[in-house]
């Protein structure tokens, strides 16, 4: 296992009085890791890396959405919630760009498409109320969470990855799982308008499909190798045929728009328990598991 941690990061105290707590990683990934990590496949490879573009910006843009509403929160406990969603996210976010620096010295071209992300999010932040942000937050945290758990319950979806990558990509779906409820209490405390919310999804999911395809081609268009065209057929596949890990996503997508949806509605703590135990084994890091939420 190349994926190090250092010594600080095996401090498990908890820093909020709420069962999400940061847990630090400062993962060390070997330089030598194959450019196509992800079962030497170009599609799947240059797709997660189009999304881990898209992390540090984004999730300091969901930070920033719920920090709005901190001074005015009223429920004790979401405040202490909050503190570990922005911990967990920070951590996400700081992690990624290391991950998207390594990307970039393969020759995959990660800092243009983290800038243009910088730009984009900074430009339609201005233009937008802070109930829309929040409500624009707890889209994309439906869709991190939806990821994730798809990650956490399909072993076969991570299959083939690298040993080093394996452990970052695990440890974010864990966490993203554990706080899928946080933005959204906020929202639904601090805001609670059900027009705003599922508008603001639906322009989102056109967002967040329409991004991730271009910033794709963002990556590939200054790649020094031919398109794989055969990983391309096979990575649809993948995704919306068999076994289809995108489509199975429609249901729990949908349910979003009913007027009593909550995230937590789709209980998936043993999933959660089971990803701790498969991560604190990869890192040998007992300590782990006893930060379950
Ligand atoms: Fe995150
Ligand atoms: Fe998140």
């Amino acid at each position: 296992m190349n994926a190090k941690v250092s010594a600080a990061s095996t401090n498990s105290k908890r820093v909020n009085k709420s069962a999400i707590q940061p847990r630090r990683m400062d993962f060390r990934f070997d330089p030598d890791m194959p450019r196509y990590w992800f079962d030497g496949d170009q599609f799947k490879t240059v797709l997660l890396t189009a999304l881990s573009c898209t992390f540090p910006e984004g999730e300091r843009f969901f930070v920033r959405s719920v920090r709005h509403y901190q001074p005015t929160l009223k429920s004790e406990q979401l405040k202490e919630e909050v503190k570990g969603f922005i911990g967990q996210e920070a951590h996400h976010g700081n992690e990624h760009e290391v991950f998207n620096a390594l990307m970039q010295k393969k020759g995959i071209p990660t800092r243009k498409v983290e800038e243009f992300v910088y730009k984009g999010i900074r430009w339609q932040e201005k233009r937008m109320s802070p109930e829309r942000r929040l409500a624009k937050t707890c889209a994309l945290e439906h869709f991190t969470a939806m990821l994730a758990e798809v990650m956490l319950e399909n072993p076969d979806f991570l299959k083939g990855m690298h040993k080093d990558m394996l452990p970052l990509w695990m440890w974010h779906a864990v966490e993203e799982s554990e706080h899928k409820s946080v933005a959204f209490d906020v929202y639904q405390e601090q805001v609670g308008d059900y027009w705003t919310r599922t508008s603001e999804m639906a322009l989102t999911t056109v967002e967040f499909i329409g991004f991730t395809i271009f910033h794709y081609f963002q990556l590939r268009a200054e790649m020094d190798d031919t398109r794989d065209w055969k990983s391309i057929a096979k990575g649809w596949n993948w995704l919306l045929g068999s076994p289809g890990f995108l489509r199975k996503l429609g249901p729990a997508y949908l349910a979003y728009y009913k007027r009593d949806f909550h995230p937590a509605k789709r209980d998936k703590r043993h999933l959660r328990e089971k990803g701790l135990q498969t991560l604190a084994s990869l890192l040998k890091r007992p300590e782990l598991l006893g930060a379950a939420a």
